[in-house]
């Protein structure tokens, strides 16, 4: 099974990309987050989690859900992780929580797609991000042909940086950066909702025809980047950037709406 976690669909096309190659199922953790659900995968024999790197580590609230839910003994587990740039020392973690899982650890891969952190990073506008997914496409297949070979992945790079980031700067990113205090929906919000049904943790409602965010954000940029009318800023950091989503996920009708 592939268990995807994804807010600018970056993930969720890599993970479905993989399925195409393994045959494996594919289920988007949202469906079990907006609940606030934990989950029972008794029967799995094979488990492949794709989720963007947040601070150089798996998403806290990947980990949680995960923490939170029963697998069966010793699943063969891969780790597939998009990113902007790098990874860090996410490994070393994702090692970590298959141990106290009792999950057989299969290893960690890092795939390059577009930046999508908006209020810290510039992201690429719409041709340079399809050159950036172009560039990862092969990647995306190897990995793809390993987890169906059943074959661990090779060791990821690991060097003094590296864990610095991922132990040392991880937990200081959510500590100061991780809510949505600085949401804004301007003028041009005409109340449609989009920004709510999209939003995997179920923490924005419409208030008076506007969304009104709550406590429980992971930053994961779905809001303000599938606003159909551009009308969600993060405070000034996000002004005049490109609103990036990946558009090689959706179907032709959904890109109409982008
Ligand atoms: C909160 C947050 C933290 C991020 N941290 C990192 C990071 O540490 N390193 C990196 O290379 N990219 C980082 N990124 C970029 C994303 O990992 C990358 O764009 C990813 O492919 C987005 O996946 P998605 O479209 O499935 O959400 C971060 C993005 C967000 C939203
Ligand atoms: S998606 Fe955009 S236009 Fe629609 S309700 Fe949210 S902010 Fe307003
Ligand atoms: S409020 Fe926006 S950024 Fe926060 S989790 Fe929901 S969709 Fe993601």
């Amino acid at each position: 099974m592939i268990l995807c976690f994804s807010g600018t669909g970056n993930s969720r096309y890599v993970a479905k990309r993989i399925a195409r190659r393994t045959g494996d199922d594919f289920m988007d953790l949202a469906r079990w987050l907006r609940n606030g659900e934990s989950s029972e995968l008794v029967a799995e024999e094979s488990l492949v989690i794709v989720a963007p790197i947040y601070a150089w580590r798996l998403p806290r609230i990947v980990e949680q859900w995960m923490r939170s839910a029963t697998f069966g003994p010793q699943v063969r587990t891969w780790f597939v992780m998009t990113c902007g740039d790098e990874i860090g020392n996410a490994a070393k973690y994702n090692y970590r929580l298959c141990e106290d899982k009792n999950l057989c650890y299969m290893g960690t891969a890092g795939i390059v797609m577009p930046e999508n952190y908006l209020p810290m990073f510039d992201v690429p506008d719409e041709n340079m991000a399809a050159r950036i997914i172009e560039r990862a496409e092969p990647e995306i297949d190897r990995v793809g042909e390993r987890i169906a070979d059943g074959k661990p992945f090779p060791v990821p790079r690991n060097t003094l940086k590296d864990r610095i980031k991922s132990s040392l700067v991880n937990p200081a990113f959510y500590a100061l950066c991780v809510k949505a205090d600085a949401f804004r929906a301007g003028e041009n919000c005409n109340g449609c909702g989009t920004c709510a049904t999209v939003c995997p943790l179920d923490n924005i409602r419409l208030q008076n025809g506007k969304p009104g965010w709550g406590k429980n954000c992971t930053q994961c940029m779905a809001c303000i980047c599938r606003c159909p009318r551009k009308a969600i800023e993060y405070g000034r950091r996000s002004v005049g950037k490109p609103k990036y989503y990946c558009k090689a996920e959706l179907t032709n009708d959904e890109t109409k709406n982008l």
